[in-house]
């Protein structure tokens, strides 16, 4: 029983069959490709947490800085009564804008994880009277329905997650925000801008195995949910910089030839010594890249800020 309305938009059962199709296809085409969403079940959302306090994980540093900086500037510009945030995690970061808003009406965290879902809400509802929280189990890239609330609403998506789609995706996904948005209604963007490629893969390949540990839950959730036989001592943790898409690839590399058997879905996928397994892709921005796809998507940029060292930025951009 959850002490806030927690709703469940699709069917546990569709959560089931979303990630049978998503090995099938992503297990059966080379590259094999597994999309990020899985990795964020209880552990995997533990885990990213632990990420975001590595001192080679700069993103939620700076784009704190910036929160910290700009929320007063953000709660102005918007006015907003609803704040929906996708991917809401631990809703951590989000505390900074919470506080600048006194007059917000409405909180609606949604992420596929129930369990970061639940904390967070639990959290934000003991700490701020008044405060309604809404959360909703979905996932982002499919349909929303929003809870019916107070208006104009701020749509946040932060921690540079919006790098996670690829560029196809992004503006499949940026559309439908824009359709989810009203006139009058804003969307603050968190993106990680594009740097020195040593401290990119640091990032993303810490010295404490952290990130490996997160990578590799994916595995996990196959093997629990689906019934899968991976060996996680036989895969390695690579990250690596694609420099022409301008990306940092996850990718978890087989240590040996083997086969992997994943009974629940009737495949039986064969590995060779060295062939990679994409886990995610995390792309990285330039500001003149990031208004044009919010241009495409009719959506305004009004406003750009970075932290001091511009390595994250925040946007802020109206629907037109
Ligand atoms: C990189 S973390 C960022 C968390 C938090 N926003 C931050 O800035 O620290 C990505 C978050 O998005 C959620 N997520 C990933 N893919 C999702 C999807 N397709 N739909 C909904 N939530 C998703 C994860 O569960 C996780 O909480």
């Amino acid at each position: 029983m959850s002490p806030f309305p927690l709703t469940r938009t699709l069917p546990e059962d569709a959560t089931d069959a979303a990630l049978r199709s998503d090995v099938l296809r992503g297990l059966t085409h080379t590259p094999r490709t597994l999309p990020p969403k899985w990795f964020y079940d209880a552990h995997g959302s533990d885990l990213f947490e632990q990420i975001t306090e590595l001192p080679e994980y700069y993103p939620t540093r700076a784009e704190r800085e910036i929160l910290l900086a700009r929320a007063p500037e953000i709660a102005a510009a918007t006015g907003a009564r609803t704040l929906v945030e996708l991917g809401s995690g631990s809703s951590d970061k989000t505390r900074h804008l919470l506080d600048a808003m006194p007059d917000l009406h409405t909180y609606v965290p949604v992420d596929v994880s129930e369990s970061a879902l639940r904390q967070a809400g639990e959290a934000l509802i003991a700490e701020r009277s008044g405060l309604h929280v809404h959360a909703l189990i979905a996932d982002f890239t499919a349909a929303l329905t929003l809870p019916d609330t107070p208006v104009p609403r701020l749509v946040a998506f932060l921690g540079g997650t919006v790098g996670n789609l690829l560029p196809a995706e992004r503006a499949g996904f940026l559309d439908s925000v824009r359709a989810l948005m009203s006139p009058g209604d804003a969307l603050l963007l968190g993106t990680d801008l594009v740097k020195d490629a040593s401290v990119l893969v640091a990032a993303y390949d810490d010295a404490a195995g952290v990130t490996a540990e997160f990578n590799k839950n994916v595995l996990t959730v196959v093997n629990r949910e689906l019934g899968a036989d991976f060996d996680l001592d036989a895969f390695g943790h690579v990250a690596l910089w694609d420099a022409e898409n301008e990306w940092i690839e996850m990718r978890l590399r087989s240590r040996r030839a083997q086969t992997v058997k994943i009974p629940a879905v009737d495949l039986a996928v064969d590995f060779a010594a060295g062939e990679d397994l994409r886990t995610e892709v995390s792309a990285k921005f330039r500001e003149d890249g990031v208004r044009g796809e919010l241009a495409a998507a009719g959506l305004k940029l009004t406003h750009w800020w970075t932290d001091r060292e511009a390595r994250f930025a925040l946007s802020l951009s109206m629907a037109r």
